[in-house]
Order: structure tokens, then sequence, then C-alpha cells
């Protein structure tokens, strides 16, 4: 498997590796406001942010979209994270937090954050495993009875 940070020539098969895992997110991702096409677009425009890209003999099994450095404050922001229905359980997420973490690093990055929802206690459980701490739960901030939950993981010299 290689790693890789993506470009703008990726820009359709991310959207389509987005659109198969949509169900999964809450709310969808193509709900939120610009859909899908719009969080592509950010995010591969801009200076800040990109997208690193797993894949298997050329085809994509795995990506994660981030900012290198939200609000000018040395933290990144993980605004999206997914596995191939048909890879999870290999590793994929953690070797994606991995370069991530060295890349930022290598930046002079002291944290990461990331948020999830209280309905998808395998991503909670991923983000435990990969060395994440919650350090806020919003109260039914998503729906009634579904709570949006920070994690950050720092990864500042002496951390
Ligand atoms: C969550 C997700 C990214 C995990 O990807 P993955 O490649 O299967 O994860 P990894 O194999 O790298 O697992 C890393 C660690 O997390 C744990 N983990 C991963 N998924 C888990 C789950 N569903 N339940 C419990 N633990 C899980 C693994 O056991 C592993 O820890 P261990 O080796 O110490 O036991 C993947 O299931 C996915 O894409 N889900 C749908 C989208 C989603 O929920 N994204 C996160 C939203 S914020």
């Amino acid at each position: 498997m290689e790693i890789r940070e993506a470009d703008a020539s990726d820009f359709g098969e991310i959207r389509r590796f987005m659109e198969l895992v949509d169900h999964e997110f809450f709310p969808p991702l193509s709900a939120r406001s610009g859909g899908i096409p719009g969080r592509i677009s950010s995010c591969l425009a801009g200076t800040d942010s990109n997208y690193l890209i797993a894949e298997i003999n050329g085809t994509m099994v795995g990506a994660l979209g981030y900012l290198e450095n939200r609000n000018g404050i040395g933290e990144a922001y993980t605004s999206f994270l997914a596995v191939s229905p048909n890879h999870r359980g290999q590793d994929i997420a953690r070797k994606l937090d991995a370069v991530l973490t060295q890349k930022l690093q290598d930046a002079g990055i002291s944290s990461i954050n990331v948020t999830t929802w209280s309905t998808n206690p395998g991503a909670y459980e991923m983000y435990r495993k990969l060395g994440y701490s919650c350090t806020q739960t919003l109260k039914d901030h998503r729906d009634v009875g579904v709570d949006t939950i920070i994690f950050q993981k720092n990864i500042g010299p002496g951390d």
C-alpha cells in the first residue's frame, strides 16, 4: 500500500470514494454545507489543506482530509477519514494517521483535532487507539441524542 498527498487530478477519485462512504457519516457529507464537491475543492485548492490518499495497486482504499494550521495557531484539524469497507481492519487508518502525524511534526504543528459523533463507537474507539483523547462533548449537537465528540492528540516536542 502507498500513501501520498492528493492533487487536483484526484478530485474525481476522492469524490467517488466519499460517495461510497457518505451514508456512514452523520449527517451524511452530501447533506452538509457545500456537499461533497465543495468539501473536496475547498481542500484541494487551499494552501493549508489537503488530502492523504492510501492506494493499493492504484485504487483508493482510504483517505484523510486535513487542515494543516487551522486558525493559524499551530493546530491541525482532520476533516475527513475513511477506509473502504472491503479494506477495514488492516491498519490503513492507523497508517494514514501516522503519515499525517509525521508531516505535521515536521511542520512544527503541536496538535491534531478531530470530531466524531456519539453514535459512531467504532470511530470513537479508533481515535483512542491512535492516541487521541476526548477533550469535549457537545450534547445533542448533531441531533437529539447525537453528541459531537471532540478529540485531540498532542504531537509537539516532548509529547
Ligand atoms: C473508522 C475507520 C476509519 C477505521 O479504519 P480502519 O482502517 O479499519 O482502522 P485500523 O485498522 O487502522 O484500526 C486502528 C485501530 O482502531 C481500532 N478500530 C478501528 N475500527 C474500529 C471499530 N469499528 N471498532 C473498534 N475498534 C476499531 C482497531 O482495532 C485498531 O486498534 P488495535 O490494532 O490497537 O486493536 C473505518 O471503519 C471507516 O472508514 N468507517 C466509516 C467512516 C468513519 O466513521 N470515519 C470516522 C469519522 S470521524
